[in-house]
């Protein structure tokens, strides 16, 4: 049965909200764990679809996965299998990221590749490109990558971008290759940060951690670890976007408040006030916000995940806002359901120009991924009467409890089951 929000604007949201682990650290965490025989443990585990859908890939590999509250054990045998299952994978991108831990586990690999992205391409180049630095070979081979060495051996590799996907796929084979790895101009997202940690926790010799030159003296064998995922940075600054849009005081607790130090700066640049903690931070807004420019950018810039909140509180500012989106070339293509809830805003190529207006108007609209789906419903809380937000099984991938913690803090938003009137 297919399910929609039902949300009415016009709420002020104020109160706490706690943040569990990111998404993005979890899955990557979760491929991790093939790195060593053994039982590997994962606190603070977000409850969202792809932690059971990544539980299935590793079953697939072999190992016994279970998944209880906040925390995943994973048991990984002396000899995981070295080709994921099809149709787990299929079901998740992220599922690429098994892709190092197995080169380095089993010398070989065969992963499906998942299919095209709402947000623009998704290549495998660069993973692949620093595989074969490392002594691999890879090909694709009827929709699979197929991957093959030997022998690891570490070597000098220059990521033509910072992508987050290539740099944890190349370090994880890294950390058992022969030899000294560098990679430069790697990507240092607080989620590479953690899973730099927990490798190192299982023994991994890792320098630089949390610079773009990540520096890996490979070692004979890792041990399994306990760990507990960092707060996901993403879904605590949907929240102070949220706030901001509502004219609201919300206090986000359980996400490291430095991790988004450049979203903070613009929320007070368009007007509101900040308190940061050590593991929590407060936003308030007490008046229309003020327009302000976003730009994507790798890490330390601003998340290309957050950009939908940018255009959702650029669509209720004071002012003109120009967003520019520098990650993903597709990742615009949402805006047109923004302006079906009446935000006025154009896109041209890499660029988003949107006029802010008085009041948004709800419309029945759908969402084609997570980040979307979060930006059209934060838009819909500003919108007068009722927005239907479909396809919430996108957000459901990366937010959990989402409706509970909207309503937690005063948004009158609802789950409701039922088939689409179009
Ligand atoms: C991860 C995040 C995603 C986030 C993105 C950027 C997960 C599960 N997903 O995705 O939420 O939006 O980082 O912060 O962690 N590229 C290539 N060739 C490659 C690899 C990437 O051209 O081999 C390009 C991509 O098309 C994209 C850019 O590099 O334009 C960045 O992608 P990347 O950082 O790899 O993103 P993901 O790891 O897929």
């Amino acid at each position: 049965m297919a399910e929609h929000f039902a949300v009415n604007g016009g709420a002020r949201l104020a109160g706490a909200v706690d943040v569990v682990g990111a998404k993005n650290s979890v899955l990557k965490l979760m491929a991790a764990a093939l790195l060593a025989e053994g039982t590997t443990t994962l606190r603070n585990c977000p409850e969202i679809l792809d932690v059971p859908l990544m539980a299935d890939v590793l079953r697939s590999l072999g190992c016994t996965v279970t998944v209880k509250g906040d925390t995943v054990t994973i048991d990984v045998p002396a000899e995981p299998g070295a080709q994921a299952d099809y149709r787990s994978v299929s079901k998740l991108r992220a599922s690429v990221c098994v892709l190092g831990p197995l080169v380095a586990r089993c010398r070989r690999a065969i992963v499906p590749l998942p299919g095209g992205d709402a947000i623009g391409s998704r290549p495998l180049d660069m993973h692949q490109a620093g595989l074969r630095k490392l002594g691999a070979t890879t090909e694709i081979e009827h929709g699979r990558v197929v991957a093959q060495a030997d022998e690891l051996r570490g070597a000098q590799i220059w990521l033509d971008f910072p992508s987050v996907g290539a740099t944890e796929n190349i370090l994880m084979a890294a950390v058992l290759a022969d030899g000294t790895t560098v990679i430069d101009n790697a990507a240092r997202e607080p989620e590479i940060v953690d899973l730099c940690t927990m490798l190192q926790q299982m023994g991994a010799k890792i320098d630089g951690v949390g610079t773009s030159t990540l520096s890996v003296l490979g070692v004979s064998g890792l041990q399994p670890a306990e760990h507990r995922v960092i707060g996901d940075r993403i879904v605590g600054a949907t929240w102070a976007f949220a706030a901001a849009m509502t004219r609201g005081e919300v206090t986000v607790r359980g996400v490291d408040p430095h991790h988004i130090d450049l979203v903070l700066d613009k929320l007070r640049t368009a007007g509101a006030d900040t308190v940061v903690g050590t593991e929590e931070f407060t936003v308030r807004m007490d008046q229309r916000p003020t327009a302000v420019d976003f730009v994507t950018l790798p890490f330390p810039g601003f998340a290309t995940d957050l950009q939908p909140m940018a255009i959702a509180l650029s669509a209720v500012a004071e002012g003109t806002s120009m967003i520019t989106e520098n990650v993903f070339e597709a990742r615009f293509r949402f805006v047109d359901e923004m302006v079906r809830l009446g935000a006025d805003a154009r896109t041209d190529g890499h660029h988003a120009v949107v006029r802010g207006v008085d009041r948004l108007s709800s419309a029945p609209v759908w969402a084609s991924d997570i980040r979307a789906g979060a930006g059209l419903v934060l838009a819909a809380l500003c919108a007068d009467g009722q927005t239907e937000v479909w396809d919430v099984e996108h957000i459901d991938r990366g937010y959990p409890r989402f409706v509970e913690n909207l309503r937690g803090l005063g948004a009158d938003i609802q789950r409701v089951e039922g088939e689409p009137n179009r």
